[in-house]
């Protein structure tokens, strides 16, 4: 060990995109607002990203696209103008739900489409929430999907309880509200990922917190700074914490945003005995960011996993890393009470499933979960991943290629819906034998 506690070699240090969660919430809130906001940018810009700027200028929103930020003109909560054809929301079910909230109470009518996997996605509770509490006029397809339309009219005050622990569904019910300037107390079972929240507090919002529901009055306008750094996506991160743990070797990953709410696996993965720590430690816009540093040349064994309840609506973007992971552990992993996770961009208990077996792995399928059953000396046969054009399954199953097994992804570029640098940063790491095709 060295004096940091990491090996003698270099740790791989691995930079991530901006936090997809963030960046969505404040291009709508910088919308939203009467501020000119920039928005540094390193990097291309990730798809589900990129269908909420197209959303935005498809509502008029003026957003200037430069090689090193993006500048957003607000044209503030009412300065939306109608739409000349159906809102194009591509893969991402953060742009329609929000989209679906903020529209509800505007004064023109609007239609929300969505690629085939986006039109396969629930979009009809959340459009019984908002009809039956706040009094928006919502229509979904038969199955309750996209294309959704959207009947603007003035909304009036209500409180949701929420079914299911959902960030977006929060969000939407949180924006609707502030866009009709109606109040509301949105409860949720479980609390889901708080970014809404800490923005609008920040940005000056009455918005008051009491253990599982959210106070929200209106009346105010964002105060918005001129310029907003979105720190990186810890969901992203995941497939890179997996990487040290798979390969066996230290990494760093910084400027990560690790908002509790979105770090509760690294948590287990500590309590499972992986040396994973936090430095450079700093609070920004009321969001905590760092360096994570994952001591992966260290581990002997990693204890298997049990996760339900509570904790599922905080991992869920990142099971699909720590099923890979659990097929490491010493023993059986369990994940139950995560039905939710068959309504993401695939069915995703399905497709890891299907994946982890076929490279070898055991795996069981229930309703609500999956049972891994993990051992130090898994070594994965060759695959040919079928990812169902979701991102995380095959970022997921890209990393068991640090094993040296060759793990094929075809139409690789699915990555780029969050994560268009993924397969660049993942040739840092030693054998890697992960084969794309384009
Ligand atoms: C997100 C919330 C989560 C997550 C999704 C992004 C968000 O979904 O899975 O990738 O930005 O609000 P839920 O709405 O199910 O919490």
């Amino acid at each position: 060990m060295t004096s940091n506690g990491l090996g003698d070699s270099s740790p791989i240090r691995v930079l991530l995109p901006p936090d997809k969660s963030i960046f969505h919430r404040i291009l709508f809130l910088a919308a939203l607002s009467n501020k000119t906001v920039r928005i540094p940018i390193g990097d291309i810009i990730a798809g589900d990203v990129r269908s909420t700027i197209n959303a935005l200028k498809a509502l008029g929103v003026s957003i200037q696209e430069n090689p090193t930020e993006l500048i957003i003109k607000g044209a503030g909560r009412g300065g939306f103008r109608k739409p000349g054809k159906p809102i194009d929301c591509g893969n991402s079910g953060t742009t329609a739900r929000l989209l679906m909230g903020i529209l509800s109470g505007q004064s023109f009518d609007s239609t929300l489409i969505g690629d085939e996997s986006l039109s396969k996605r629930p979009m009809k509770r959340l459009a019984s929430l908002l009809e039956r509490s706040f009094r928006a006029a919502i229509s979904t397809s038969e199955n309750g999907t996209l294309p959704v339309h959207i009947n603007g009219k003035r909304l009036h005050s209500g409180n949701i309880d929420l079914p299911i622990a959902s960030a977006q569904v929060k969000t939407a019910a949180l924006l609707a509200a502030y866009c009709a300037d109606i109040q509301t107390a949105v409860t949720e079972p479980y609390p889901s990922r708080d970014h809404t929240e800490i923005l609008l507090q920040a940005f000056g919002i009455d918005l008051k917190i009491e253990s599982n529901s959210i106070f929200l009055r209106t009346g105010r306008e964002l105060h918005l700074p001129t310029e907003f750094q979105i720190p990186d996506d810890v969901s992203a991160a995941a497939f890179f914490v997996a990487a040290g743990v798979i390969g066996k070797v230290d990494v760093r990953i910084p400027n990560a945003s690790l908002n509790p709410s979105r770090t509760a696996y690294l948590d287990i993965l500590n309590d499972s005995g992986v040396p994973i720590w936090f430095e450079e430690v700093a609070s920004k816009n009321g969001e905590r960011v760092g360096t994570i540093v994952v001591n992966g040349s260290s581990i002997r064994s990693i204890k298997p996993f049990q996760l339900s309840g509570s904790i599922i609506p905080n991992v869920q973007d990142e099971i699909p890393a720590l099923a890979v992971i659990a097929l490491f552990a010493d023993g059986f992993s369990n994940i139950s009470g995560a039905s939710e996770l068959r309504k993401k961009e695939s069915d995703r208990l399905e497709a890891l499933a299907e994946n982890i077996r076929s490279a070898g792995g055991t795996i069981e399928e229930s309703e609500d979960g999956l049972l891994i059953t993990g051992s130090k000396e898994f070594k994965p046969s060759p695959t040919i991943v079928t990812h169902h054009n979701d991102h995380r399954i095959a970022m997921a199953m890209s990393i068991l290629g640090l094993t040296g097994s060759a793990v094929t992804i075809p139409d690789a570029s699915v990555v780029s819906i969050s994560f268009p640098s993924f397969f660049s940063e993942l040739q840092k790491f030693p054998r890697a034998n992960t084969i794309i095709l384009q």
